[in-house]
């Protein structure tokens, strides 16, 4: 089982305040990019404006760190509501009386100030877990962060964003293994130790996979237009009854934001190109993954085959914290961090390859997972039931892997995201799976 030291104390609060500051950083340039009226708008019914997760981290890192940890007295009890998830869906947020910009950016600072604080004279006891509170607050503003990545990619006019293409696929992507195999047996799901994992990762517990094949690499463009080619989106028996009903109501013919144009072109963050051929495709719902899988003669992972793909080690039998091992990404290992735009090439990333040889499991694109969004066995609700506990259940599907769009802080190989199968806006793409010689049933 992975059990890793626990951090001391110095290093705790450097890390705490890099992880605070970079998140920040991101926050900041995706708030001041765009002129105010655009920061107030509503860019789309499924998203807030961005002037909303603005303030609302600001909100939430008082309530948690100044307030839960420091006890310290609200600062504007009168705006709690307006920034509380829950109170208000996001459809209705332009309507509330929003902070304008400047005084957003002004709680978040003020906010922040105090935080820093807070933090050089709180004595930590890594054993304890107000450290906790601090990095759940990192990875909520990164977490925003990636929900306001996904409002630009919507936003209509001219761009806004800019950042260096990833780099082109490795000479050996051309000739990998179209899949690999994950031999049968248990390996240990989840963690205990992992010190900022949430409350959904917990605690670790042992599963059992019958073996099974899984893509070397997330499905491309190319795959993916072949499917749409050959009349995939035309065909009830490669969609489920909903998935179909869906691809009806909504006139599914191809991922968000793609066009035909005599070719495929697609529009990113307000640069409209010919689609690449060999990158992740991206922008597709679950129910579209799940007709491509059922047409190339295959299935989605179930959740806890993508995470054994992603952690088991054969060799020691351990579960690892990243496909790689345990050590924190970097740009050798996955494509995180928001420092590209869009997925890097199938195939890129040798160096974060997993023991199995699958690629690009952490970074370029959420892949959704066959399975439902259920608490583990042991679940308890931690510090908050909002946070998770209120999402479990059949309506909601599981992604792994993390994006392009996200900060490290909030990607590993536990961490856990979800969304209806409808949704098409997120960073997500997918991979394919099929059951092993032997396995009793693909869990499917
Ligand atoms: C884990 C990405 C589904 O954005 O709804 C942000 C993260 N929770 N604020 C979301 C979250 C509270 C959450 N997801
Ligand atoms: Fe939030």
């Amino acid at each position: 089982m992975t059990e890793h030291a626990r951090p001391e104390p110095e290093s705790l609060r450097e890390r705490i305040a890099t992880e605070l500051v970079a998140a920040r950083g991101r926050t900041t340039l995706l708030t001041s990019v765009v002129e105010e009226p655009d920061l107030m708008k509503q860019h789309s019914p499924l998203m807030s404006p961005l002037v909303w997760d603005l303030a609302h981290v600001a909100n939430q890192e008082e309530l948690w760190l100044l307030r839960e940890v420091g006890g310290r007295a609200p600062m504007h009890p009168e705006i709690d509501p307006i920034y509380d998830a829950f109170e208000h869906p996001r459809a209705q947020r332009p309507s509330l009386p929003l902070l304008a910009p400047a005084q957003a950016r002004r709680y978040g600072h003020e906010v922040r100030g105090r935080v820093l604080d807070l933090l050089d004279r709180i004595s930590f006891d890594p054993a304890q877990q107000a450290h906790f509170y601090f990095g759940m607050i990192a990875q909520h503003e990164v977490q925003h962060d990636e929900t306001m990545l996904a409002t630009h990619q919507l936003r209509a006019g001219p761009p806004a964003l800019a950042a260096p293409p990833p780099a082109p696929a490795p000479a050996d992507a051309a000739w990998l293994p179209a899949e690999v195999y994950v031999p049968g047996g248990p390996f240990t799901m989840g963690t205990s130790a992992e010190p900022w994992a949430l409350d959904n990762e917990r605690p670790a517990h042992v599963v059992d996979v019958p073996g099974f094949y899984l893509d070397t690499t997330p499905v491309t463009n190319a795959a993916y237009a072949e499917f749409i080619a050959d009349g995939g989106y035309d065909d009830p028996r490669l969609w489920t009854e909903d998935g179909w009903a869906h691809r009806q109501r909504a006139g599914l013919r191809a991922p968000l934001f793609w066009r035909w144009e005599g070719e495929w072109v697609r529009v990113s963050f307000g640069v409209t190109a010919p689609v690449i051929p060999n990158e992740p495709v991206l922008h597709v719902c679950w129910y579209e993954a799940d007709a491509y899988a059922r047409w190339a003669g295959r299935r989605l992972p179930a959740e806890a085959e993508w995470e054994k793909a992603a952690r088991h080690d054969p060799a020691t039998g351990r579960s690892r914290r990243y496909p790689w091992g345990d050590a924190d990404p970097t740009p050798a290992t996955a494509s995180l961090g928001q420092r590209h735009l869009r997925p890097a090439p199938a195939g890129s990333c040798p160096a974060g390859a997993a023991p199995c040889g699958a690629r690009q499991l952490i970074g370029d694109v959420w892949e959704w997972t066959s399975s439902d969004f259920l608490p583990y066995p042991g679940f308890t609700a931690w510090p908050y039931k909002e946070y998770s506990q209120v999402f479990f259940g059949p309506e909601y599907k599981v992604l792994r892997g993390g994006s392009f769009g996200v900060s490290p802080v909030a990607c590993r190989g536990t961490f856990r995201n979800w969304d209806y199968p409808i949704r098409r806006q997120i960073f997500a793409g997918f991979r394919t799976a099929r059951s092993g010689p032997g396995a009793r049933t693909g869990e499917g």
